[in-house]
């Protein structure tokens, strides 16, 4: 089996965090915007912890100004990403890293990214769905433009709602004015929690913002009746196993719940978060399933049919990848 090639679906990645270092040195230098301080001496992304990953991931995107740049930025996620077998790919993407606030000015971006997208799906294959994001630790009010324009934009490209960043335990409740006026358009929704919240988080974010899928949520593993709520929901889990490694959200591959969550019968996904920031790739994080839990191609096609079945796309959409994966 070539971990490479085998045809696959994420659903979980950011547009912003997929940018190569390079690229965004290239328009750092362009620009004249000193983010030396963001790059390692090998040339990759420098961060300690989360906290200054978020910090790093912020600057990274100062750098992207205009529909150009996303246009630019799309298409260099999507050689790279098809290049790993991948052939539906769903993205976060916030108007509060780029665009200046101005949401007219934004959805400018967000066209920009819809023509690279069916670009990159004529000459290679591969299929993108964006999902409108509100950054969780900018405070609730922050998020409300990201719902509305989410409300604006949903139809074939943008085809959910979420929320990434900082997890705050007892605060998914404060959210819910975004999450309710999205879901009242009748928008998927997913939001990150217990990626650091733990089980708590994760039953808060369901019970206050009643979401479809999860943005990891390994958290879960620790709360059997967690774990029977997420079955009877049938709740989805976008679990980025090689992200929680690097940023230390779990010990190591040994002891990351994936295996144990999908042997209690939750639904499980694979994803690789921000790729450049993690050093991973699909390729890598298969390979890895592999390596540390024997995952076979029996477990790999569960995972593509998991996650295209919980995609946010339309049906005929679906149907047309789902031949991909056969
Ligand atoms: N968690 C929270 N926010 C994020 C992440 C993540 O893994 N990646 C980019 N923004
Ligand atoms: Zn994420």
């Amino acid at each position: 089996m070539s971990f490479q090639t085998l045809p696959k679906v994420e659903l979980h990645t950011h547009l912003e965090g997929c940018a190569p270092p390079a690229f965004i040195r290239g328009l750092a230098a362009e620009k004249k915007i000193d983010i030396s301080g963001i790059f390692a001496d090998d040339g990759g992304y420098a961060f300690r912890d989360f906290d200054h990953f978020l910090q790093v991931y912020e600057a990274a995107c100062t750098t992207l100004q205009s529909p150009e740049d996303f246009r630019r930025l799309t298409m260099a996620v999507l050689e790279e990403t098809a290049a790993h077998g991948v052939v539906y790919m769903e993205t976060f993407v916030s108007p509060d890293f780029c665009g200046g606030g101005d949401l007219a000015a934004w959805k400018d971006y967000l066209a920009a990214m819809e023509d690279a997208a069916q670009e990159a799906e004529d000459k290679l294959g591969i299929t993108l769905k964006g999902i409108v994001t509100g950054i969780r630790h900018f405070g609730p009010e922050a998020c409300k433009p990201a719902a509305k324009c989410a409300a604006e934009t949903f139809g074939d490209f943008i085809t959910g709602y979420g929320m990434a960043g900082g997890e705050m335990v007892g605060r998914p409740a404060d959210y819910a004015y975004s999450f309710d006026m999205a879901r009242e358009a009748g928008i998927p929704l997913t939001c990150h929690a217990g990626e650091w919240g733990g089980a708590t988080m994760v039953a808060e974010t369901i019970r206050d913002l009643k979401v479809a899928r999860i943005g990891h949520g390994i958290g879960a593993v620790d709360d059997p009746a967690l774990i029977d709520e997420i079955l009877e929901k049938d709740i989805v889990l976008e679990v980025c196993p090689g992200s929680n490694v690097v940023l230390k959200a779990v010990n190591g591959w040994n002891s990351h719940p994936i295996a144990k969550l999908r042997d209690a019968g939750v639904k499980v996904t694979v994803s690789t978060d921000d790729p450049p920031f993690f050093h991973t790739t699909m390729t890598a994080e298969y390979a890895m399933l592999h390596q540390t839990f024997g995952w076979e191609e029996e477990e790999f096609a569960m995972l593509n049919k998991t996650a295209l079945a919980a995609a946010f796309c339309d049906d005929a959409t679906k149907a047309r990848v789902a031949k991909r994966l056969e």
